[in-house]
């Protein structure tokens, strides 16, 4: 698949007021500064669709993204970020459990993990709550420019290593840079191959 079109749809403080088209989607999450903007513009090929910040903790709404008129990305807001209330973190795990539990067209959740980091509590956590809710996920490993091919393999074994403690099967994974597009190809074949089923049974869309 190729992306042929893409434009910014809407942002949204919660799941009531996302799109009700019925069109598939698919949601990018993880923590602050993982890459979860740079993935979409990557994917979009256009450096500002989403917006990149040194500043963890910049995307707080759930943006929209509408592809070829078809379906849409989804870009969440990171969890994890420190400096951030009490409160505000309780509110955003209530928007993103919502989201996640009540999302009738979320076909997969796209769980970004830094490959240049060792395995982080806090993602394990998360993948342990996706399952416990029986949602499809699979993990992107980003920024894997950022690491030599042997260092990279290296530290994916401690991660896929650390997933295994908690599940007996790794999901499907992806390794991507937004840097040099590595990644993009594999994604948008999972995507449309996921998209064909749904609209095998959505002869409407
Ligand atoms: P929040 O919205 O704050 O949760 O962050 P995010 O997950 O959307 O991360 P964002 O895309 O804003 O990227 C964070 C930082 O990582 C930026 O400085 C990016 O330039 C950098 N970055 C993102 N992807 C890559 C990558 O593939 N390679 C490298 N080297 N840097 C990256
Ligand atoms: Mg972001």
């Amino acid at each position: 698949m190729e992306v042929k079109q893409s434009a910014f749809a809407g942002s949204y403080a919660k799941e009531t007021q996302c799109p009700r088209d019925g069109k598939p989607e698919y949601a990018f999450i993880g923590r602050s500064n993982v890459g979860k903007s740079s993935l979409v513009n990557m994917l979009c090929k256009r450096k500002g669709i989403a917006r990149i910040s040194r500043t963890p903790g910049k995307t707080q709404l759930l943006n929209y993204f509408l592809i070829n008129e078809e379906w849409y990305l989804v870009d969440l807001p990171g969890y994890g970020y420190a400096k951030i209330s009490k409160k505000k973190r309780q509110e955003w795990q209530r928007m993103i459990r919502t989201y996640l539990k009540t999302r009738y067209t979320l076909q997969s959740a796209f769980v970004l993990i830094d490959s240049n980091v060792p395995p982080q509590e806090i993602d394990l956590e998360f993948m342990n709550e996706l399952g416990a809710e029986q949602i499809p996920f699979s993990i992107v490993y980003t920024k894997a420019d950022r690491l030599k091919v042997h260092e990279l393999e290296e530290n994916l074994e401690k991660i896929r290593a650390a997933i295994l403690e908690h599940w007996e099967e790794l999901p499907p994974e992806f390794i991507s840079s937004s840097n040099t597009g590595r990644g993009r190809a594999e994604l948008l074949a999972y995507i449309h191959q996921v998209n064909q089923q749904y609209f095998e049974h959505h002869d409407d869309l």
